[in-house]
């Protein structure tokens, strides 16, 4: 039995920490997108547990989030098989774009699926919170407010089509130093969610750019100056709105129109070595994401 999966990466619209919980979380909120910059995860029936992939950075083992879906759903549910996973990853690692997470939630799909389990969609949320707190939302989409420590989803009204072109520069950042240094009582400028909310379900392209906002930005620059070096170089490269991706390293720049977006991508790719052209997932891609062969 195969199962092949696509899942996209996501991007943080709007990013904001409300404080310190005593569990050593972040409280969020979070308005989350997903675009269509997507790995494939090729399932099948195996002898053994057993993870192939392209990408020189994730570990050929059991260490990483898709093969730990793996594993919880064998101990949950025995008729559960021993899994070969071929990862073609293109989503970029450790960048602010959830790309473990969207791996992982996945793999929770697709077992799901070849399985029979038929789990209701409360279950698999409870399993994927216990493997990540960005796995819930990679599970739906594709716009969604998080709360919580981001594992509380709430389905938005689809965002309007946007296009991203996202720079990843050539380091990753570590999200908990990203949480960990960062001062929440110092946060002046909070983003305004609720008028964030009301341009999402009014369609309001002008603030919905407008009023993009991640508070993380200013830990992550003070961890690594050329993040911020980036946002500036990316301004003036010709985009009014562009923000840092979740805790970063990953920079997006948003544009309204394709052939804006096209010619934008055409010039940092000559300013940098990675450079993606994306757009906002439509809802009925999600539908497809689990194709059994
Ligand atoms: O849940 P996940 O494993 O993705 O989180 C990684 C780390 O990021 C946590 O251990 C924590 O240090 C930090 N974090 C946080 N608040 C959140 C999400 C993550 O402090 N809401």
């Amino acid at each position: 039995m195969k199962a092949r999966v696509t899942v996209y990466a996501k991007i943080n619209l709007l990013l904001d920490v409300l404080h310190k919980r005593s569990d050593g979380y972040h409280e969020v909120a979070m308005v989350m997108q997903a675009v269509d910059l997507a790995d494939t995860l090729l399932v099948e029936t195996s002898s053994r547990n057993w993870l192939v992939t392209d990408n020189k950075y994730i570990p050929p083992n059991m260490n990483n989030l898709a093969m730990k879906a793996v594993t919880l759903m064998q101990s949950s549910f025995p008729q559960v098989t021993p899994l070969k996973v071929t990862l073609r990853k293109k989503i970029p690692v450790a960048a602010g774009l959830a790309g473990g997470s969207t791996d992982c939630a996945g793999m929770l799909l697709a077992i799901d699926r070849m399985f029979h389990l038929g789990l209701p969609q409360k279950e698999l949320q409870q399993l994927a919170a216990q493997l990540g707190s960005d796995v819930p939302f990679c599970l739906g989409g594709p716009t969604s407010l998080a709360s919580g420590r981001g594992e509380l989803l709430e389905a938005l009204p689809p965002c309007p089509t946007f296009y991203f072109v996202l720079v990843k520069p050539d380091f990753g950042v570590s999200t908990p130093r990203v949480y960990g240094n960062l001062k929440v009582e110092e946060i002046t400028d909070h983003p305004d969610l609720k008028r964030y909310l009301q341009a999402l379900a009014q369609k309001d392209q002008d603030y919905l750019l407008a009023g993009m906002a991640n508070v993380l930005e200013q830990s992550t620059f003070i961890l690594h100056p050329a993040v911020k070096k980036l946002k500036a170089e990316m301004q003036s490269l010709g985009c009014q709105h562009v923000l840092m991706s979740g805790s970063g390293p990953t920079v997006f720049a948003v544009f309204k129109e394709r052939s804006a977006a096209q010619r934008y991508y055409e010039k940092a790719r000559q300013r940098y070595k990675r450079v993606f052209l994306s757009k906002t997932v439509e809802p009925e891609l999600l539908q497809e994401r689990v194709q059994i062969l």
